[in-house]
């Protein structure tokens, strides 16, 4: 078992990561021997590990309530969460109660914001089973719904209790789900750790094969730089945005294609290749690394380019919507090295221009 601690002071709590995490109750008991907690999972998942968890939670003392809502991003909305409130009031749960959380980011963000919400702040447990929300959305408290209008526009930061880490649920996720996991597992090397990165080039198909070990090695780096990370800024106003490489332009592509067309890793490892090519223009990183850069996404099954049709002005108008926006200026995280990036607020249009009709 691999064990990381995300230190936040009074709010610090571990991330627990091995390959049969959901059948040990003894992991699970010291958070809830005596409690009454309610799991929240979606429709793909439940069938998968709910009645696992269950058995495992009473096992450690619980008092175990389940809530199945319908699966997918267009669930991730007021309406669900309101479902959540309203299982929780019908069944009197308390100022004590702990929700769970079982399934990927989408269920992650919505069950912690409910627990940020419920009766002004419930603790929560994170149980992440896609790669995306082990290696990245269960860790550091941003918790949220989409709003009709925009994505995560609506949360709140609120920490879990600890976070459960079963490798093994990864043998279920469909292999697109995966490549597009691996593209946060990517920029986590590129933004901070050249080794990590010549490790991932290296272990391609043992990763790709669902190795044991391997995964639980790539997902306890990523915890531990994310918790780091989040350590040492955990409301973003810093080191934190770093986190976003490839996200200005990802997001761009999600929003431009409809949310679910591209999946958001697919269009992270699009949005990174092209911040990587900015950097290259602007003699920021050398040709070889971006070439390294590309060539990573090729061999995890990840696009390397943005939709053909997406002109510079449909660039622009999701980009000029997201929150990254600050007092109107574009803003990019960059890489300089494979290991090292940094924010950067001076990228003129006709760079982006040039950026992005060399596409075609
Ligand atoms: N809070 C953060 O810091 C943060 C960071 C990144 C992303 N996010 C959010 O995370 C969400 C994306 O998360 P995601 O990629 O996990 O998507 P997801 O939760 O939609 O999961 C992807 C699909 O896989 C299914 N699934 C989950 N686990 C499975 C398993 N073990 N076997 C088979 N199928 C399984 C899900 O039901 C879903 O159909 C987005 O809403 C995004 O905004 C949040
Ligand atoms: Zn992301």
């Amino acid at each position: 078992m691999e064990r990381i601690q995300v230190d936040l002071g009074a709010r610090s709590y571990p991330i627990m990561i091995a390959e049969q995490v959901l059948r040990q109750p003894e992991l699970f008991r010291p958070y809830v021997d005596g409690k009454r907690l309610l799991i929240v999972s979606n429709d793909v998942v439940a069938p998968l590990y709910l009645s696992t968890l269950e058995h495992s939670l009473e096992q450690a003392g619980a008092q175990v309530d389940s809530l199945v809502l319908a699966d997918g991003e267009q669930h991730k909305t007021m309406e669900s969460l309101n479902a959540i409130f309203t299982h929780l009031l019908e069944a009197n749960f308390g100022r004590d109660t702990l929700l769970v959380a079982l399934g990927g980011g989408v269920i992650g963000d919505m069950v912690g914001f409910a627990a940020a919400c419920y009766q002004r702040g419930v603790p929560f447990l994170q149980v992440p089973t896609t790669l995306l929300s082990q290696v990245d959305s269960s860790v550091g408290g941003k918790t949220a719904i989409n709003h009709p209008l925009a994505k995560n526009m609506i949360g709140a930061f609120h920490q879990p209790q600890a976070v459960f880490i079963d490798t093994q649920a990864l043998s279920t996720l469909p292999s697109r789900e995966f490549a597009a996991g691996m593209a946060e597992v990517i920029k986590y090397g590129i933004i901070w750790d050249r080794p990590f990165f010549d490790w991932l080039v290296e272990s391609k198909d043992k990763l790709q094969s669902l190795d044991p070990q391997a995964l639980a090695y790539a997902i306890r780096r990523c915890c531990e730089i994310k918790a780091d990370v989040v350590a040492e800024d955990e409301t973003e106003r810093g080191v934190r945005a770093l986190l976003n490489l490839g996200h200005t332009f990802g997001h761009a592509i999600e929003a431009d294609q409809g949310y679910g067309v591209w999946l958001h890793g697919e269009a992270v490892a699009a949005g990174t290749v092209m911040a990587s090519k900015l950097a290259y223009k602007r003699n920021q990183m050398s040709e070889s690394e971006l070439q390294q850069v590309i060539d990573i996404h090729a061999d995890y099954q990840l696009p390397i380019d943005p939709p053909a049709e997406m002109t510079l002005e449909r660039f622009l108008v999701p980009m000029q919507r997201d929150k990254k926006v600050m007092a109107g200026k574009l803003r990019f995280v960059i890489p300089i090295h494979i290991g090292q990036a940094e924010l950067v607020a001076d990228v003129t249009q006709q760079e982006l221009a040039s950026l992005i009709d060399s596409q075609g």
